[in-house]
């Protein structure tokens, strides 16, 4: 369930998702005006004061209309920035904040005490569980195929299961490329759809020409599931990984990203990170021109209002 106030300021129901590297002030702000929730991960920011710029910057552009913005947080204990990321959103009030690799536990009291909705992904019943016992106003159910770090979970078994015990918020993340998969995924009793790798291939992305351009050559069996690269299960387009690193080293923030923000390169930025609905992505529209096909494609579909 979503409250009426939030419905009534979006045009689809979908959340443009966070994206390492991906993610910038320019794709979140189009995402918000166009009407659909415009998200980024704060370690995108090469600093919790480049997080704060961030923050006024989105609140500057944007008119008092737009659709929300959510600051994904990663809350996993090796992420050294949690603390201070977690001060900003809180003294800015950031209305929405998408918690991930972890239980959102130790940061929802201070959300809630700054009136910051919280939602926390998931990629198994028992994180489900845990975020709902740690007091989650909704979550993302991560799917077979999505993009980025993921679970194996069958969407249509994860979301029914849910919807059995939770009557939160729950927003279906995987494989959501068209109006037709968005109207399915609300159907099916998710809220709102969580769309990555089809918000990567806009033109205001921060992704690489050439990776955008894989990403429409690609087709979902380019696409292969490793715990190699980051040490956590993920979805790459099988190109660019590298040969012979099959050895899962644990998840580390710092790993992941170091060189991630200025000079050297990244395990991240070195292999490159799409779901299975690359197979249906062929374009790099705008994402005003995305969003606009996005309703047509979910009216045709019969989307629920
Ligand atoms: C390149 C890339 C980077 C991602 N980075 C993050 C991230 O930093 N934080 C996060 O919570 N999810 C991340 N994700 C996952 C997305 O937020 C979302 O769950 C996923 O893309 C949905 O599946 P889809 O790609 O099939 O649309 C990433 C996905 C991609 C493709």
């Amino acid at each position: 369930m979503i409250s009426v106030s939030l419905r009534d300021r979006l045009r689809l129901p979908l959340v443009a998702a966070p994206m390492l590297t991906v993610s910038g002030p320019d794709v979140v702000a189009a995402a918000c005006s166009a009407g659909v929730i415009g998200a980024f991960p704060t370690a995108n920011c090469r600093s919790v004061d480049e997080l704060d710029d961030w923050l006024g910057l989105l609140d500057g552009k944007l008119d008092a209309a737009h659709a929300p913005i959510a600051a994904n947080l990663i809350v996993h204990r090796s992420n050294r920035r949690l603390e201070a990321d977690l001060e900003v959103l809180v003294r800015r009030r950031c209305e929405l904040v998408i918690t991930s690799v972890g239980s959102p536990a130790g940061v929802v009291d201070d959300l809630h005490g700054a009136g910051t909705t919280v939602w926390s992904d998931v990629a198994t019943i028992r994180h489900a569980e845990r975020a709902i016992e740690a007091g989650a106003d909704g979550l993302i159910l991560l799917t077979a195929g999505a993009g980025g770090q993921t679970g194996a979970m069958n969407p249509f078994a994860f979301v029914r299961e849910v919807r059995r015990r939770y009557a939160g918020t729950v927003v279906l993340a995987g494989g959501i490329g068209d109006g037709a998969s968005l109207a399915a995924a609300r159907v099916l009793g998710a809220d709102l759809g969580y769309a990555g790798t089809r918000f990567l291939a806009t033109r205001e992305s921060l992704a690489a020409p050439e990776y955008k351009a894989m990403v429409t050559a690609a087709t979902s069996g380019d696409i292969v599931l490793t715990d190699a690269v980051t040490g956590l299960p993920a979805s790459f387009l099988r190109a660019t990984l590298p040969e012979g690193d099959a050895e899962s080293a644990g998840f580390d923030v710092a790993t992941t990203l170091a060189g991630a923000n200025g000079g050297r390169r990244s395990r991240w930025q070195d292999a490159w990170s799409a779901g299975h609905v690359t197979g249906v992505v062929d374009d790099v529209p705008t994402v005003a021109e995305l969003v606009d096909r996005l309703a047509l494609e979910y009216a045709a579909a019969g989307g629920p209002a």
